[in-house]
């Protein structure tokens, strides 16, 4: 364990202990406080540590089942010739953006690939490095390139290139932190607006953020502002054919967002026996932006993006779906087994 490595001197019980505190202490920051500074984040090693022992193989599950979708249900496609380029904003310690490399990988996709990971953390970005070059046979023939920037401020410069992928895996929302920002939701609203132009043709924009109702909804909302003001460009998902999201649309209490099964890691479950957290499940909200037209999936019922739980009952499995043409009213549908 990398903790044991860094501190030598403290027993594995107490760093358990160590790392349980900073996790309790990152939820209270996720949740409640909300102030994320380099300095609170991701400049202490116990901090990287402790979200690399909990919160990593989730973000990096999520990203999976984004980029998953984003490939087997949306049409995202390599490039035929040359390398597959992708930007990750708000990197962290690369939980999502080496969750792309893996998968494509995976798919046995042979295209080189470049991932540029953007975070105001240097130490987050010497640890993906780090990540990236021990664990070499997960993504082979791939190149990492780090570049410290604090999002709130992004540089002409960085609007040059052109990418595949863009990602912002749980980052985006971490731009409405409103200290020393006179409008937070401008500044997040700026940087959505500006990911469009650093897309190629047929590269897609995947969005993942935390489940909250005020950040799903906000996602949803800037995303389909986004998608508005500029007429080529299109809403992929959640839903279907450029649709945008009717819950947003209304300000209702419920609210679009994933819930999927993860199996957590044996760390992850060690750690979390005293803290009773639910770790079987990912939640996240999702939203894709890309310029290419929407893959048709039709415009019946029976294309629906499952937006309630799984009810089976009695051979009966019953669940309420929104379906691929727009209606404000969700569909309730039920099927037979
Ligand atoms: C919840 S973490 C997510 C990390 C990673 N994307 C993942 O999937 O696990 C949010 C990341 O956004 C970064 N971040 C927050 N505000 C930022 C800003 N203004 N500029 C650059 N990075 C920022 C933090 O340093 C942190 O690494």
């Amino acid at each position: 364990m990398e903790a044991c490595n860094t501190w030598p001197e403290i027993s594995e019980d107490k760093l358990l202990n160590l790392i349980r505190k900073e996790l309790v202490k990152q939820s209270d920051r996720f949740n409640k406080f909300r102030d994320f500074e380099p300095e609170s984040y991701g400049k202490r090693d116990l901090s990287i540590l402790g979200y690399g022992n909990f919160y990593f193989s989730r973000t990096w599950t999520a990203m999976t089942y984004a980029f998953g979708e984003a490939i087997h249900l949306r049409g995202w496609v390599p490039p035929k010739k040359g390398p597959i380029r992708i930007l990750d904003l708000g990197s962290g310690t690369g939980a999502s953006g080496l969750s792309c490399l893996h998968m494509i990988r995976s798919l046995g996709i042979d295209n080189h690939i470049q991932l540029e990971a953007v975070d105001y953390s240097s130490k987050s970005l010497a640890f993906l490095k780090k990540l990236h070059s021990a664990k070499k046979e997960l993504w082979s023939d791939t190149r990492v390139t780090t570049t410290r920037l604090d999002l709130k401020y992004p540089s002409e410069e960085n609007y040059r290139k052109k990418y595949d992928l863009i990602i912002l895996g749980y980052s985006l929302n971490e731009l409405l932190d409103d200290k020393e920002q006179d409008d937070p939701e401008e500044c997040y609203k700026q940087v959505l607006h500006s990911i469009p132009a650093q897309l190629k043709s047929n590269g897609l924009a995947v969005i993942t953020e935390p489940a909250q109702s005020n950040l799903c909804h906000l996602l949803q909302q800037s995303s389909a502002e986004v998608s508005k003001t500029d007429k080529d460009l299109h809403l992929h998902a959640p839903y279907f054919n450029g649709m945008q999201c009717p819950l947003a649309e209304s300000n209702s209490k419920f609210f679009s967002h994933e819930v999927r099964k993860t199996l957590p890691l044996a760390t992850v479950e060690k750690i979390n026996r005293p803290l009773n957290l639910e770790i079987r499940e990912v939640k996240f909200g999702l939203s894709m932006l890309g310029y290419a037209i929407p893959r048709n999936l039709g415009n019946s019922y029976q294309v629906c993006r499952l937006i309630s739980p799984l009810k089976k009952r009695k051979g009966t499995v019953s669940f309420i779906g929104m379906a691929a043409e727009k209606i404000t009213d969700p569909l309730a549908s039920s099927i037979l087994l």
